[in-house]
C-alpha cells in the first residue's frame, strides 16, 4: 500500500492556539511521545519567532532521532537563517519556507505584485536549499489563489530546489471537492509535481478539516499536516488520530497506509491534554471519553451479541487503559514497572521512585486502582521529580456560616514556610497563603477539576492558568483524591513552572 507521511505540527500551529503554549522541557517531552507515535516529520517551531522557540527547535533536533525535525520560516534571509541555525544538528533536518500567494494575502499584507512573490520563492527556496537537503515550500492560502498563479509559484519552488509543496487552505474556507480538485489540477499542471511530496495543512473554521485533507488523500497528496486533538490557529488544524484511524480503519476504501503506532494515540492525546491543561471534549472521535462508550440498551445488546454491530475500531488500537482494577496497596515496585511497561510507559529509576511513591499514598485512600489511575501518575510524574516549591501539608477550614481559613507549610529549595490566611472559599483562602509567604503577586485566571476515574473514591484532576502580570500565563495541574489537595498541588506546579521561566 501507499505510506501517507504525518507532517505533525502541534508544537507549531499547534502551539500557536490560545491556551496551548508549551515551555521548554514539556516541548521536548511532547516531542519524544511524538516520535514513539512514529509520525514522520516533527515541525518543532518558528525559529524566529523568539530565543524560547529558536532554542525549542533546537532541543528537539538534538531530542528525536528517527523523525525529520522542520522549523518554519517565512520567505526572508534571516528566517531561513534561524530555521537552519536551530534543526542543522537534527539526523533529519528540514526548512519550511512559506509566502502567500493569494490576491488578498499579496495586495494587504505582503504589498507585494506578483512576478515579485514568484522571484522571492525562486531566490528563497535556493536559498534555503543552499543550506539544507530537505525543503518544503507553503504557498499560504493556496486555496483562495488564482491557480494558474499557484501552478507558476509551485513551479517555481519546485526548480529552486523544493522537495516537498504544501497546499494549505489556511483559513479553513474550501470544501472537500475543492481540494481534491485542487490536488488534481496541480498534479496535471505543474511541472516536475511528480518528483516532490505533495502535502496538504487544512484549518477547521467551517468543521471540514479532516474531511479536507482525507480527499486530498484521494487526490493524490502524499502527506498530510495535523495537530494532536486537532489544536492550533483559531478553530485548529487537522486532527491526526482522525485522520489516521480514517485510512485505517477505511483501508479498504483510500487504499493507503502510515507509519503510525495507533497504540500510541491515546497517549499522545492525553500527554498533550495533561501539559497544556485543555481538556479533550467528550465526543471528540477517537479520544474523547465516550468515543468507545455505549449508553442505550440497544447499542449496549448488539455489542455483546458481536462487538461489530457498533464498533468500527477497538479501544485498545489506540492504546485507551483498561479500567479493570490493575493494582492494590499491596503492591511492589516491580509490579508497577512491569504494568507501566505492559502499558507502553518506560520510566526512569528516579521516575519510577516518584510514581511509586504517589501511588503507594493514593493505594492508601483508594481501593483500586485502575490503569486510568496509572496513567494519570505517570502523566503527572514531572511535576514531583525536584520541583522548586513542594505542598507539606495542608489544613483548610470551610463552610459557609465560618470563615474559610487555611494552614500551608510548603518546601522552597529544602527552606519550609508555612502561612495562614482567610479567604472567600476554601481555594481563595489555600491560595492567598502561598502568595503571601512566597511574596508573589500571582492571579489565578481559570480553574478546572475533572474526575480521572468515576466512583466515589475517584482522583480529581485540577487544571489552574496562572499569571504574574507579566502577560505570560502558566498552566500547573495537580491530582488526589482530595480535591482541594489536587487544586493546591495544580497552584503549587503553576508556581514551579513561573519560577522555572524565570530563572
Ligand atoms: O495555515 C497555514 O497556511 C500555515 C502555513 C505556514 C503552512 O500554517
Ligand atoms: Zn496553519
Amino acid at each position: 500500500m501507499k505510506r501517507i507521511r504525518i507532517f505533525d505540527t502541534t508544537l507549531r500551529d499547534g502551539e500557536q492556539s490560545p491556551g496551548c503554549s508549551m515551555n521548554l522541557s514539556e516541548k521536548a517531552e511532547m516531542a519524544r511521545q511524538l516520535e514513539k507515535l512514529g509520525v514522520d516529520i516533527i515541525e518543532a517551531g518558528f525559529a524566529i519567532a523568539s530565543p524560547m522557540d529558536f532554542k525549542s527547535v533546537q532541543k528537539i533536533a538534538k531530542a528525536v532521532s528517527s523523525c525529520t525535525v522542520a522549523s518554519l520560516a517565512r520567505c526572508v534571509r534571516g528566517d531561513i537563517d534561524a530555521a537552519w541555525d536551530a534543526v542543522k544538528e537534527a539526523n533529519h533536518p528540514r526548512i519550511h519556507v512559506f509566502l502567500a500567494t493569494s490576491d488578498i494575502h499579496m495586495e494587504y499584507k505582503l504589498q507585494m505584485s506578483r512576478e515579485q512573490v514568484l522571484q522571492r520563492i525562486s531566490d528563497m527556496v535556493a536559498y534555503a536549499r543552499g543550506k539544507c537537503g530537505d525543503i518544503e515550500f507553503s504557498a499560504e492560502d493556496a486555496s483562495r489563489s488564482d491557480r494558474a498563479f499557484l501552478a507558476r509559484c509551485y513551479e517555481n519552488a519546485i526548480a529552486a530546489g523544493a522537495t516537498t509543496l504544501n497546499v494549505p487552505d489556511t483559513v479553513g474556507y474550501s470544501t472537500p471537492q475543492e481540494m481534491g480538485d485542487l490536488i488534481r489540477y496541480l498534479r496535471e499542471n505543474v511541472r516536475g509535481i511528480e518528483n516532490v511530496d505533495i502535502s496538504v495543512h487544512c484549518h477547521n473554521d467551517l468543521g471540514m478539516a479532516v474531511a479536507n485533507t482525507l480527499a486530498c488523500v484521494q487526490a493524490g497528496a502524499t502527506q498530510v499536516e495535523c495537530t494532536v486533538n486537532g489544536i492550533g490557529e483559531r478553530a485548529g488544524n487537522a486532527s491526526m488520530e482522525e485522520i489516521v484511524m480514517a485510512l485505517r480503519t477505511r483501508a479498504d476504501f483510500y487504499g493507503v497506509e502510515t507509519g503510525i503506532n495507533t497504540k500510541q494515540i491515546y497517549r499522545s492525546s492525553k500527554l498533550l491534554s495533561n501539559i497544556t491543561g485543555v481538556p479533550i471534549p467528550p465526543s471528540k472521535a477517537i479520544v474523547g471519553a465516550n468515543a468507545f462508550a455505549h449508553e442505550s440498551g440497544i447499542h449496549q445488546h448488539g455489542v455483546i451479541a458481536n462487538a461489530q454491530t457498533y464498533e468500527i475500531m477497538n479501544s485498545t488500537d489506540v492504546g485507551v487503559p483498561q479500567n479493570t482494577m490493575v493494582l492494590g496497596k499491596h503492591s511492589g515496585k516491580h509490579a508497577l514497572r512491569e504494568k507501566l511497561e505492559s502499558m507502553g510507559y518506560e520510566l526512569t529509576d528516579e521516575e519510577l521512585e516518584s510514581v511509586f511513591a504517589r501511588f503507594k499514598a493514593m493505594a492508601d485512600k483508594k481501593k483500586n486502582i485502575t490503569g486510568s489511575d496509572l496513567e494519570a501518575l505517570v502523566l503527572h510524574r514531572r511535576n514531583n521529580i525536584n520541583p522548586t516549591c513542594r505542598l507539606v501539608s495542608h489544613v483548610v477550614n470551610a463552610g459557609n456560616s465560618i470563615p474559610n481559613t487555611s494552614f500551608v507549610r510548603l518546601q522552597r529549595d529544602g527552606e519550609v514556610l508555612e502561612e495562614v490566611a482567610i479567604g472567600s472559599g476554601p481555594l481563595d483562602a489555600a491560595f492567598k497563603a502561598i502568595n503571601r509567604m512566597l511574596g508573589m503577586d500571582i492571579r489565578l485566571e481559570s480553574y478546572s477539576l475533572n474526575a480521572v476515574t468515576d466512583g466515589e473514591d475517584a482522583i480529581g484532576e485540577a487544571v489552574v492558568k496562572l499569571t504574574d502580570g507579566g502577560g505570560e500565563s502558566y498552566t500547573g495541574t495537580g491530582l488526589s483524591t482530595d480535591i482541594l489537595e489536587s487544586s493546591i498541588r495544580a497552584y503549587v506546579n503553576g508556581i514551579n513552572k513561573m519560577l522555572e521561566s524565570n530563572t
